[in-house]
């Protein structure tokens, strides 16, 4: 069994065939500040490949450099997200490295470059949606009780509209940037695609949520920031900026990791159970109405997030099932891609 990524990054080299010239990537506006970066959008002039004569394509990229540019901890940080992307193969549902710029580090010039998603991120994204979204979701009468919690969680029955059963008005919305229930379930699965790729690495994502999932013009997911593999090690990582305290993702978080800062494919799945809550809900902030100080006690007493409007009884199943109390019964990301592949046959 291979070490985690993070693990091996002391023997990860960065190959030279990343590297670009300075004088090739134009950068622009800022699109995001993380803990320890930004983000800009920009743009790399490079020849085209497909062109005779010489010409040059200007590729829209997301460029990220560190927040302090002569911070050697920061400047480290960055360079070994740098290197486990170097090291991590292409997958269509995960973001991919373009290129570095690292000849002039020591003057503070340290650049690295991954492809853009015009969409930007998935959060925003489903929140921008909420208006025109075409749910094809019904009730089917009273809910029933899940006894397998010790809250009373109830379970909506709810089914799929065949395409038959859809009024008039449902079917002629217009097909292009609206959202439908059938996008959500995309999303699901490219997500957990993702997540299954890189747990094969191994690489654990320790922040998977909507904030940290792009989305293309053509709504495909890539999945974001998962070379920072160290973050949330120990207390250091997180205290980095300015030496203050920066809260962790504790509403993301498997409540072992909270208590142990440990993380595990599994704690990544507790985590991607929050993400689908965050994607049949069109974007709520998971367990809205409890307070970061009773989150801990509310969880250990058996409550979870209730079943979004939009989601289907299965899939809220399989949510419960990514937030089980023990790790070890939480499905694994494979399972998650089989689950929601046999509910798209069952159900489509
Ligand atoms: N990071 C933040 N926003 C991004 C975007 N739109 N594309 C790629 N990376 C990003």
């Amino acid at each position: 069994k291979l070490l985690p990524i993070e693990e091996r990054a002391d023997y990860l080299r960065y190959p030279e065939e990343f590297e670009i010239a300075r004088e090739n990537l134009e950068i622009c506006e800022k699109i995001g500040s993380g803990m320890f970066g930004f983000v800009n959008k920009g743009y790399l002039s490079m020849a085209d490949p497909k062109s005779q004569i010489e010409y040059k394509t200007r590729l829209p990229v997301a460029i990220k450099s560190t927040k302090k540019s002569f911070d050697m901890e920061l400047q480290t940080m960055l360079f070994e997200e740098l290197k486990i992307m170097c090291a991590i193969e292409k997958h269509p549902n995960v973001i991919s490295l373009i290129g570095a710029v690292t000849t002039n580090m020591r003057k503070g010039e340290f650049y690295l470059v991954t492809e853009y998603a015009d969409n930007g991120d998935l959060l925003n994204y489903l929140r921008k949606h909420r208006e025109t979204f075409h749910n094809t979701l019904i009730d089917m009468g009273e809910p029933v009780i899940d006894e397998n919690y010790l809250v009373p969680n109830s379970i909506k029955k709810k089914k799929y509209l065949f395409d038959d059963q859809q009024t008039e008005s449902t079917r002629l919305l217009p097909s292009g940037d609206h959202l439908s229930t059938s996008d959500l379930l995309s999303f699901a699965l490219q997500i957990a695609n993702g997540m299954e790729f890189l747990a094969a690495v191994p690489c654990v994502h320790r922040d998977l949520a909507a904030r940290n999932v792009l989305i293309t013009s053509s709504k495909i997911c890539r999945i974001a920031d998962f070379g920072l593999a160290k973050r949330y090690t120990d207390k250091n990582y997180y205290r980095i900026k300015n030496g203050k305290q920066v809260n962790l993702p504790v509403r993301w978080m498997a409540p072992e990791s909270v208590q142990t800062y440990k993380f595990t494919e599994k704690t990544d799945v507790w985590s991607y159970g929050i993400t689908l809550y965050e994607i049949f809900t069109l974007g709520n902030r998971p367990y809205a109405q409890v307070p970061n100080e009773q989150l801990e006690e509310f969880l250990r007493s058996g409550m979870r997030n209730e079943q979004p409007e939009y989601c289907h009884d299965d899939l809220y199943a399989l949510m419960k099932n990514c937030w089980h109390k023990s790790p070890d019964v939480r499905p694994n990301f494979n399972t998650c891609v089989h689950y929601l592949k046999a509910h798209l046959k069952e159900c489509a």
